[in-house]
């Protein structure tokens, strides 16, 4: 299985710091915080990871990444304008050769999914995602679960029916890159992973997998704040 780290997008929420740099460089106590999601990768086992990030960045992180991590072989991806995470993905249509998993450069998962990943290669699903139970759903993908089925996936839902929040991993294979250019834009003009993600739930093809480790969304002054101190006890 192959990977791919998302640094892109606006980072509206870490502003203003994300006014002159990518997000994904700001310090999760002392370390770039793109460096957790592609450690995220190489401890489930992969290594193969393309990052997409913006033109503007992108130089940065080839140097930052290729003198810190010798047992991965990375690509680069440009994506000129932050116009969703789906939008993000179908960038990795030539990368991806069989099934692949996605991280977002602002989530940090401590779980090991080596078992999901495995049993998602023997499966018939086309897309897992991964679940945890929040007491801030409405910050989030939410998602509805019934009988061992997902049944719904909402973003950012004003009144979420669930505390279950949709963590910014998941697992696809190559038959996404059909499905992406059919969703529209989203009220913010982005095609959205929601959107996408809920497609599988029409055809029956979405697997969840629920992680109980340590996780931070850290695109929060709040989440940053608290993603540092764990790993700063830690040490
Ligand atoms: C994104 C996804 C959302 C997911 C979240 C996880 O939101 O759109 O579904 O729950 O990542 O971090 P963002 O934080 O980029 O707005």
């Amino acid at each position: 299985m192959k990977g791919v780290v998302l640094a892109g997008g606006r980072g509206t929420r870490l502003r203003p710091m994300t006014k002159i740099m990518n997000k994904h460089v700001l310090p999760v106590y002392d370390e770039p915080m793109i460096f957790y999601p592609v450690r995220t990768l190489l401890k489930n086992g992969i290594s193969e990871i393309l990052v997409i990030s913006a033109p503007e960045y992108i130089g940065g992180y080839i140097q930052l990444l290729e003198e810190t991590f010798e047992n991965a072989e990375f690509s680069y991806k440009v994506q000129d304008k932050p116009a969703g995470i789906a939008h993000a993905i179908q960038l990795a249509e030539r990368f991806v050769d069989g099934t692949f998993a996605v991280v977002l450069g602002d989530n940090i998962v401590m779980d090991d999914i080596r078992e999901d990943i495995t049993g998602f290669d023997d499966s018939d699903e086309d897309c897992m995602i991964f679940l945890k139970e929040v007491s801030d759903p409405s910050r989030y993908g939410v998602a509805e679960v019934e009988d061992d089925r997902v049944v719904d996936l909402k973003e950012k839902p004003d009144s979420p029916e669930t505390n279950t929040a949709v963590i910014g991993l998941y697992l696809y294979t190559s038959d996404v890159f059909e499905r992406i250019p059919e969703l529209s834009k989203s009220d913010r003009g982005e095609l959205e992973v929601t959107d996408l993600n809920r497609t599988y739930i029409e055809d029956d093809a979405l697997g969840y997998s629920e992680l109980d480790g340590q996780w931070f969304d850290v695109g929060t002054p709040d989440g940053l704040l608290k993603a540092s101190n764990f790993v700063a006890e830690s040490r």
